[in-house]
């Protein structure tokens, strides 16, 4: 595929890039026109949008499934040839070729024709108002196109990686974050974003675990649906609204050794358990688009897989959206080994429920003589056409299909998006480490005494983009880091060197880090990957420093002199030497627009880091994939010690690795404060739960219904305020399939000033512990349970109850 992209910017860096194609490379005049020409005109029929809100709503499920479209949608349908059928289910991206042999398409005329229903990555905005005219007057039916683009974590100002978003723990604030992304991105005429991505991602070797929201279901499922009110707002047909894709359905995530597109082999219990949940909440939520993903499942790949996009989408869920292939995921089919050529691979895709063909022309190509052959129905065709047609409806494109184009003058970078970027980003920090400085406290917040700092590494300036030709096209609207040091410290008291680029370095750029170093109070070192080392086609077999980095830091650290460590990344880092020798480690992930000021206020003790960890952190790349909902072997062992080798058959016949602890770094749901909390002991408001009486409430459909109160008091027993995100956990044994060790059912976020004391009580619901059982569905059954609240995922009081039949 030619598109790694992660938010609009890097659609723009991708495009200059020589890796990509000429087509590509040609689209860029397209962009620059949207860069520096801002469009002055409002096109007739344009709708007036209301400028931003950032309230959280309710939810936008009525969009979709609104029962008021099926008429028009029939009648319509009714009134199409199949040429105009297939046309709606054919998405080119800007520039593309057509088909074998052609030239760059700029699609005028086949738009006339009715032979596409969306295109992606054009964002020239009187470009996007010019086809969809060409649709909506000169096209027989004056069906409007549909205009997506990959929107992940905002469209100009830019939010923390999806990643960071997660580790907030926080659903509303990635609400708000999604609503602004929405309003920025409909204001140059995108009505459909490529997000959320809702894999879930064991595997920090897999560059795209950066796009979504870690390793557990119960979190991701808050999330994607997060993402999904977000972006659709309380009305999916408002301008400024945007429909979402729930992607890549599904088991994307478990690419074979974290090698992006490998194959994936998932058990029905492990999906329905664990990569399946978010997709649902996503669906409840109201998404109106999935897009089906590269992998192979089970041997069959998902982008042809009638299991998961008709049984479980379609029967089960009821999904009445439509399914968007990943790009090209239908030509792979042939690559893949289920198909002989793009025929039988239009065929496999079609008949398995992809309604929508992305990049691959297969459709386009192929399915008027599958029709023809009777190989495919024209029932599925029409089927696959009504939810094309459900969306655009929904979307309100009939009725507005043009984009305002006096929108863009004022819809990015506001105060309240600026500021929103800000808080989340602040919000995203999770504090790995603050061990004590010389003089006793821990060494963040910096103390009044540090007068003059030295910032250290490739990713001060600009995470975003650390090697990037001209940072400032990005970073324009934002202090950077320094400069907000500066601000503070005085632009004297702060020393810069970059000390290593990301990959690259030489021993004098070291050396003049160390003299740097040396001039300070005290040594800000930024390090990590760039951004293009995680992400899509990013995969790493070594999750170190990358390039001379390490180096770097051993010799800053040698100095003496106090470090904090400010990690930037899409993944977590296996730096153990850091974690022994640097008294302070704050992960950054990418913060986006504002990490200036962001990491500044966090610095100064302005902003008290509450972010937890959405992901297990490894210690070592041989212990992934690594997460902490595991199944318990028959052997796990007790406490490793990894200074003699285990010669009794007591420890060595145990599942462990002779070099290495079992345990993470950090656990899953880790994350310090500059205060300390502590939690008094679990407890439940019952001895007992009968199975019978859950399951009757989950049949007559009240599987929400609370049945347990579990509870503990959290105290602040530190000297600031603080937010604690408090967990509950439950384990379950004795029960037809094994469960994990732990999972995750509820959190919550508690402020608490210093002294201050809260009773945390979580409801249980019934549905929070049935399992995917032996006779293959859901169901509560008798069991031990296990219920924790605790800081994250490894410590915490237990509480044991039974669940009788
Ligand atoms: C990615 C998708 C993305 C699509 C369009 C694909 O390569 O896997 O996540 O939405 O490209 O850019």
């Amino acid at each position: 595929m030619w598109f790694p992209v992660r938010t609009a910017q890097s659609l723009l860096a991708n495009l200059f890039n020589s890796r990509f194609s000429a087509w590509a490379r040609k689209s860029c005049s397209l962009l620059l026109s949207f860069l520096f020409i801002l469009p002055a005109n409002t096109a007739a029929g344009a709708q007036a949008a209301p400028s931003p809100s950032h309230e959280v709503t309710v939810g936008s499920a009525a969009g979709i499934n609104d029962s008021k479209f099926d008429d028009r949608i029939e009648s319509l349908l009714r009134s199409m040839t199949l040429e105009e059928k297939i046309g709606q289910l054919v998405q080119y991206s800007a520039g593309q070729p057509t088909g074998p042999g052609t030239g760059l398409a700029d699609y005028k005329e086949m738009i006339a024709r009715g032979q596409i229903g969306a295109l992606l990555n054009v964002i020239d905005t009187p470009l996007i108002n010019e086809y969809q005219r060409i649709a909506v007057e000169k096209s027989r039916l004056h069906i409007p196109l549909l205009f997506g683009l990959d929107v992940i974590h905002g469209f100009r100002t830019e939010f923390p990686i999806p990643l960071g978003m997660a580790s907030t723990w926080d659903p509303s604030l990635v609400e708000r974050a999604s609503r602004v992304a929405a309003f920025e991105a409909s204001a140059i005429g995108i009505r459909w974003t490529f997000s959320p991505m809702v894999d879930i991602a064991r595997d920090a070797r897999w560059g795209r675990i950066a796009e979504g929201a870690g390793e557990d279901p119960y979190l991701g499922s808050a999330m994607a649906a997060a993402y999904v009110r977000g972006y659709q707002g309380a009305r999916l047909d408002s301008p400024d609204s945007i429909a979402a894709c729930a992607k890549h359905f599904v088991g994307y995530g478990a690419a074979e050794a974290g090698r992006d597109y490998n194959t994936t082999e998932i058990s029905q219990h492990t999906l329905r358990e664990f990569y399946l949940p978010p997709f649902h909440a996503a669906v409840e939520a109201g998404t109106a688009t999935l897009m089906s993903a590269f992998n192979s499942l089970n041997g069959i790949p998902s982008s042809a897989n009638p299991f998961t996009l008709k049984q479980v989408l379609r029967e089960d869920w009821r999904f009445k959206g439509l399914v968007v292939s990943d790009w090209s995921s239908i030509g792979e089919l042939v690559p893949h080994g289920i198909a002989i050529d793009g025929a039988a691979a239009a065929r496999k895709a079609i008949l398995a429920g992809v309604d929508m063909d992305m990049a691959s022309s297969e459709y386009h190509d192929h399915l008027a003589a599958l029709v023809a052959s009777g190989e495919v129905p024209q029932t599925r065709i029409d089927d696959a056409v009504r939810h094309v047609l459900r969306v655009k409806y929904a979307l309100g494109l009939f009725e507005h299909p043009y984009v305002d184009e006096s929108r863009a003058k004022e819809a990015f970078f506001l105060p309240d998006s600026l500021q929103l970027a800000q808080t989340v980003a602040e919000h995203s920090f999770v504090l790995l480490k603050n061990a004590a400085s010389p003089n006793g406290n821990p060494l963040l917040p910096l103390s009044k005494d540090v007068k003059s700092v030295a910032v250290i590494g490739p990713l001060a300036d600009n995470p975003s983009d650390p090697e990037g030709a001209n940072p400032s096209a990005v970073k324009s609207e934002a202090l950077s880091f320094p400069a907000e040091l500066a601000r503070r410290l005085g632009a004297n008291n702060v020393f810069r060197a970059k000390g290593a680029g990301i990959l690259s370095g030489t021993d004098e750029e070291i050396s003049s880090a160390v003299t740097a170093a040396k001039r300070a109070d005290l040594v800000l070192l930024t390090l990590g990957e760039s951004p293009d080392m995680s992400g899509e086609a990013a995969s790493r077999a070594k999750l170190g420093l990358p390039g001379r980095q390490q180096q770097l830091l051993e010799a800053v650290v040698s100095t003496g002199k106090p470090v904090v460590l400010i990690l930037f990344s899409g993944r977590p880092l296996t730096v153990p030497w850091a974690f022994e020798h640097v008294p302070a480690v704050l992960a950054a992930w990418f913060p986006g627009t504002e990490a200036g000021p962001a990491l500044a206020r966090t610095l100064f003790g302005e902003s008290n880091p509450s972010g937890k960890l959405v992901l297990s952190w490894p210690r070592s790349v041989g212990q992934e994939p690594l997460y902490y909902n595991a199944l318990s072997t028959g052997r796990p062992p007790g406490k490793i010690d990894l200074t003699r080798p285990p010669s009794d058959t007591e420890s060595k016949y145990v599942s462990r690795y002779l070099d290495e602890q079992n345990t993470p770094q950090f656990p899953f749901g880790y994350g310090g404060s500059y205060t300390s909390f502590s939690y008094g002991p679990t407890s439940v408001n019952k001895t007992k739960l009968t199975a019978a009486e859950l399951n009757q409430g989950l049949a007559g459909g009240s599987g929400q219904t609370d049945v347990l109160t579990v509870d503990a008091t959290v105290s602040n027993t530190g000297s600031r305020s603080g937010e604690e995100l408090v967990q509950l956990y439950v384990r379950l044994e004795g029960t037809s399939t094994a469960q994990p060790v732990r999972a995750l059912k509820g959190f919550q976020r508690v402020a608490l000033a210093p002294g201050e004391s809260k009773k945390v009580t979580f409801q249980v619901p019934a549905d929070a512990l049935a399992i995917w059982n032996d006779h293959n569905r859901f169901a509560v059954e008798p069991a031990r349970l296990t219920v924790w609240i605790s800081p994250d995922s490894a410590s915490g009081s237990e509480a044991k109850l039974d669940i009788l039949p």
